[in-house]
């Protein structure tokens, strides 16, 4: 396996923006790390390591990894399947009285889902569209959807599939892809796919985790090597009228740490811009220089805390564990430098996570039945995008006794 796209030309010098071809500047370095979803059966199995340089571009205020892995060695096994969540259902919900409100969602309309996984979007929107349809690269991942009744085409989303689809299926009305357009070192393939593809009057939705979030409230837990780019405003702007489309709409949503979803027309649709659109972009030009300067300094001291905190808990013979067997956890605790030896084990409901190891930090992953028969004092929350639910949850079943470290926005113990 060589999950680094050496040879590739988008990654070979990572010295020039890949949204607008300007130059670039490195702005934190999280040393070599494993994949952050390659979950190992052997604790001391070693999945590679692999360099995590941020860089920004100050033309398009893209930022990006200097270092992009290969995206088929990528989707090759993929272990990540969105969980059942309250907080995910709320936001379908959400979402979807947004873009019926617009008028991109109606009954007559066919999605498509680009990056669908194991279609939880798509099975909340099925009964009440004329057609969805789901795009995905990972097999076993695309197994599960189809299980699930989903028609889901098992490729990368790109001009080639574009048009595959567009003779099997026909022409979408809405294309949607959440939280999968930083999946790949370039997303003009993906964005050229929905310009040739969706229909004249059409939609396409994008949602990915904000830039301007993730620096604010020092998420740097974010960067792993799946996540290629941390899109702000002015770049997906940039991205999108390269290929003919307008972006008419900007809003938060809550998933995912602070996400933002865009919302683009063709531009001879000549749809109106919405204030929403302008308003993030002056303050992202307000804020964004200071963001970017003070990041690699917050992230240092949230390392140097989490390891005196949990080093302190160990000497005060405390059990420390942690909950959600995510991507991110696995950046923040090899970055933390936290192992097997502080960490006891980590709990995730994700069965096909449980009985493997955290890479490198080689914290073996238990289901919540096995994790919480003998409760640890301190979890730490590796999941916290979730952290509401989850704690309910946990106290609810193991009682008010444990308590839980946030690593985020700053090091803190509820
Ligand atoms: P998630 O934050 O969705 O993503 P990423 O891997 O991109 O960082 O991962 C959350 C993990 O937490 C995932 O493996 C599922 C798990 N999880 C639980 O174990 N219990 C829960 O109640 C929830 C909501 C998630």
């Amino acid at each position: 396996m060589h999950p680094l796209n050496k040879d590739a030309a988008l990654s070979a010098d990572g010295a020039s923006c890949r949204i607008c071809g300007s130059h670039v500047r490195p702005i934190l370095d999280l040393g070599s790390l494993p994949p952050a979803n390659a979950f190992v059966r052997e604790p001391n199995e070693d999945p590679g390591r692999f360099r995590l340089l941020i860089e920004s571009c100050d033309s398009c205020a893209n930022i990006q990894l200097h270092d992009c892995m290969s995206i088929v060695d990528l989707y090759d096994r993929y272990a990540y399947e969105t969980p059942d969540s309250r907080m995910l259902t709320t936001h379908y919900q959400e979402l979807g009285t947004w873009l019926t409100a617009l008028g991109a969602l109606t009954p007559d309309t066919f999605v498509l889902e680009v990056g669908s996984n194991v279609g939880a979007f798509l099975l909340h929107l099925k009964s009440s569209v004329r057609r969805v349809l789901g795009i995905d690269p990972a097999r076993n991942i695309v197994a599960i959807a189809q299980a699930k009744g989903l028609e889901t085409v098992c490729d990368f989303f790109d001009e080639r599939s574009a048009d595959a689809i567009r003779r099997a299926y026909g022409v979408p009305e809405l294309i949607i892809a959440r939280h999968c357009m930083a999946h790949n070192p370039d997303p003009h393939r993906m964005i050229a796919g929905a310009a040739r593809l969706l229909s004249d009057a059409g939609t396409l939705v994008i949602e990915n985790a904000y830039a301007l979030k993730t620096l604010e409230s020092n998420e740097f837990d974010q960067i792993y090597h799946e996540h290629m780019f941390y899109f702000t405003v002015r770049a997906m702007r940039t991205l999108l009228e390269q290929h003919d489309l307008r972006l008419t709409h900007v809003r938060m949503a809550k998933v995912h740490g602070g996400s933002v979803v865009f919302i683009a027309r063709r531009r001879a649709a000549h749809a109106p811009i919405e204030t929403s659109v302008p308003e993030f972009e002056a303050r992202e030009q307000e804020t964004l220089p200071m963001l970017l300067g003070r990041f690699a300094e917050n992230v240092a001291q949230t390392r140097e805390q989490l390891r005196e905190l949990v080093a302190r808990l160990r000497a005060e013979g405390k059990r420390v564990c942690a909950y959600g067997a995510s991507a991110k956890g696995n950046t923040l605790l090899n970055y933390v430098g936290l192992t097997h030896r502080e960490i006891e084990y980590c709990i995730d409901t994700t069965p096909g996570k449980q009985g493997r190891y955290l890479p490198l930090s080689g914290i073996p992953i238990l289901s919540e039945e096995r994790g919480f028969g003998h409760p640890p004092d301190f979890l730490l929350l590796t999941a916290w995008n979730y952290r509401d639910e989850i704690i309910a949850r946990i106290r609810e079943r193991v009682g008010s006794s444990i308590r839980f470290i946030l690593p985020i926005p700053r090091v803190h113990i509820v």
